[in-house]
């Protein structure tokens, strides 16, 4: 919990980011990010490589320190949480096994030196579809199995939070529904997911939220709809008279708007809504129409990458 300026008392979200910067060297991989995630939803933390999505990831687990800013769990730092395993589930980006041991037996050591139940062992084997390989030593598995297990390892504690970086690596379609599938259900039960990717379309049918990322700063947050438009969410063409004013008063209302010249382009808002807010703020409209848009369209405008 924190006071805010006004003395209210608010609750802390389940991760939190205020300002966050991470600078290596001259190179600055995270500049002034600040976004919160919410329990019971999934997050996409999307943006290209290099954008700097696990460099955050890293400084909210604690292992980089931040260059300034800070990233939290319900306000409190990853090191000062109290039996961490069990507020916190992580899969990272360089997941390692020992080689020689079964995937039954690294869980079972994790399982112990964090005092969960043994039981827990069988429960999330299952829940990862790894029941039938748990006995065979990890160097037989492929990536996709040990990706597989390095999520079993974060759910063992039966987290409040859950982080995922770039988890589709190395999973076949398949393994991509059924991971969107632990998603859906992960989020179900309360737990506050973030799931951080390069390629949109791995996670578009998995996620609540999306927080956009490129050059280290936050480029739009809000839902699917508001920010890309959603699957099948409505898009909009517009021209006004005056375009500024419009996309001040579209925006305030949660829309991405992505101006061409003359033309622009608003995400989750139907032509009718576009008209109505355009008449509500006196903006003259010169031209509107439905937009044939595809999310992966909006996303590449967004990061400033060319297809
Ligand atoms: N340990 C490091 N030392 C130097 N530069 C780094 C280090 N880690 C990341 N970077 C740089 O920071 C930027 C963001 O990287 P990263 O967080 O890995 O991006 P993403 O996970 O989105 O692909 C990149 O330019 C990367 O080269
Ligand atoms: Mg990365």
């Amino acid at each position: 919990m924190f006071h805010t300026p006004q003395g209210a008392i608010q609750m802390s979200r389940p991760v939190e980011f205020h300002d966050l910067s991470k600078h290596f060297g001259g190179v600055a991989a995270v500049e002034h990010l600040s976004f919160g995630i919410e329990a019971g939803r999934v997050t996409g933390f999307l943006g290209p490589n290099g954008a700097g999505k696990s460099t955050t990831i890293r400084a909210l687990l604690g292992l980089i320190r931040p260059s300034s800013g800070s990233a939290t769990f319900g306000g409190v730092p990853y090191e000062e949480l109290d039996r961490p395993s069990a507020r916190v589930g992580a899969v990272l980006e360089d997941a390692s096994f020992h080689p020689g041991r079964s995937a039954r037996n690294h869980l079972r050591i994790l399982a112990l030196i964090a005092d969960h139940p043994a039981s827990r062992v069988d429960e999330v084997l299952e829940a990862v579809g790894l029941t039938d390989a748990a006995d065979r030593p990890v160097k037989g598995y492929s990536l996709g199995m040990r990706q597989r297990l390095a999520i079993a390892a974060a759910l063992l504690g039966e987290p409040d939070v859950l982080i995922l970086d770039e988890p589709t690596n190395g999973l076949d379609p398949p393994g991509i529904s059924w991971l969107r599938g632990l998603l859906r259900a992960q989020a179900a039960r309360g737990a506050a997911v973030l799931i951080s990717s390069h390629v949109l379309a791995e996670v578009a049918l998995s996620v609540d939220d999306v927080v956009v990322i490129a050059d280290g700063k936050l480029r739009a947050q809000g839902t699917l709809e508001q920010v890309l438009g959603g699957e099948d969410g409505p898009a909009t063409e517009v021209r006004a008279q005056d375009p500024e004013r419009l996309i001040s008063a579209l925006r305030s209302r949660g829309h991405n708007v992505q101006r061409a010249g003359d033309v622009l382009s608003v995400m989750g808002a139907s032509p009718e809504q576009v008209g109505e807010i355009a008449g509500r703020e006196g903006v003259a409209v010169l031209g509107l129409a439905a937009k044939e848009r595809s999310l992966e369209e909006a996303f590449l405008a967004l990061t400033g990458a060319t297809s």
